[in-house]
């Protein structure tokens, strides 16, 4: 089958290699999918980089970890799931075969059904965004009548951040760095948006929140954002964070935060507990059922330009999901 891979970390168009592997068969459990498109996201890029763990146990990577195809073979104890269109979520997390090639073998919860009405292009882009997002939205409790500020409006998790809340009737207020993301902030749904770069943001966020001030952030930049959040949370206010790449080691604002009661969650999607994946996967199956979520596609490079979908990751310029046309 042809696939991309790496044998050793390093610049992108220096150690992906595109050519020919060996076709997976399922193994019990497993269902073997014909992948329609892998998704390039900033942890398989930073795995790629060597900033992550990539786990070579056979000696090569074959990298992403969400896809969509369609079924073509199922292992011993699996339902006769052949011809299922599905999306894949996790594939290159503690695994070394990714969703970067034409078949992946993959435990069957790993493939949940995509709805009919989903473009396959649409499938690839959920798994981490999508349900990093769900997980963020729903940690801290139920955000329903909640004002919930969801930081980084426009990236791949914040943008469907603020869908989830509006999905779960939250006011949301939203902030992006520029007017286009501000703008994609409120086509994603989100009742009031900022630009974080703007003075007094916290001033600014809690005009918008009214007297109660922020129930639940979601939250992008955890360290960058550790003042304004403890200024704008009320009592018992909640911070879901799902990174801090800007400021890793943050100085945390131990007392603003200690004596409003405040919490933080942090996330990371791939291991987060079965309950809350499954609870993810059944409200994506409800919500693309249903058409209820938008979607950003930033850029499709075939699977022999997969070097330069990881650089346009690294660039910080793609304004949504980055695929690679893997069939067709
Ligand atoms: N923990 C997990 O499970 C998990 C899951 C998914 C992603 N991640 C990580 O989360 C990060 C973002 O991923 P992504 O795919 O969503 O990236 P993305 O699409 O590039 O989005 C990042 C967004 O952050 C915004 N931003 C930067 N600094 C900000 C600040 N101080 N306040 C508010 N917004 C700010 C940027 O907005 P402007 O461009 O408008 O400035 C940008 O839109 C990456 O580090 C990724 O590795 C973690």
């Amino acid at each position: 089958m042809k696939a991309v891979w790496y044998e050793r970390i390093g610049n992108a168009d220096e150690v992906l290699v595109y050519g020919e592997r060996q076709k997976p068969t399922p193994r019990p459990g497993e269902v073997l999918v014909r992948v329609e498109y892998s998704a390039v996201h900033p942890s398989d890029v930073k795995k790629r980089a060597g900033f992550q763990p990539a786990g070579f146990s056979d000696g090569f990577v074959i990298p992403h970890s969400d896809g969509s195809g369609t079924i073509e073979d199922v292992g011993e104890g699996v339902e006769d799931r052949r011809g299922e269109r599905v999306w894949i979520y996790q594939a290159q997390y503690g695994r070394h075969l990714g969703s970067c090639a034409e078949y992946i073998a993959v435990p069957s919860m790993m493939a949940p059904k995509l709805p009919g009405n989903a473009d396959f292009s649409i499938g690839a882009c959920i798994g981490i965004p999508v349900m990093t997002a769900y997980r963020c939205v729903h940690v801290a409790g139920e955000p329903t009548d909640k004002v919930v500020l969801v930081t980084g409006a426009s990236g791949r998790v914040g943008y469907y951040a603020v869908q989830w809340a509006k999905l779960a009737n939250a006011k949301v207020i939203a902030t992006a760095g520029t007017d286009e993301n501000c703008q994609a902030a409120l086509d994603a749904g989100a009742d009031s948006v900022l630009n974080y770069r703007d003075g007094d943001l916290a001033h600014l966020i809690l005009e918008c929140a009214g007297p109660r001030g922020v129930d639940h952030i979601i939250d992008v930049e955890f360290g960058q954002n550790a003042e304004v959040s403890a200024e704008i949370l009320n009592n018992c206010g909640t911070i879901a964070t799902y990174s801090s790449s800007k400021n890793p080691e943050p100085v945390i604002p131990f007392y603003p935060m200690m004596f409003k009661n405040v919490s933080v969650h942090t996330v990371l999607v791939y291991n987060m507990p079965d309950a809350a994946k499954q609870q993810a996967v059944d409200a994506v199956h409800d919500a693309l059922s249903g058409g209820q979520l938008k979607h950003r596609i930033s850029a499709t490079f075939p699977i022999a330009e997969t070097a330069k979908a990881h650089e346009l990751i690294e660039s910080g310029n793609a304004a949504g999901c980055v695929l690679i046309r893997v069939s067709g």
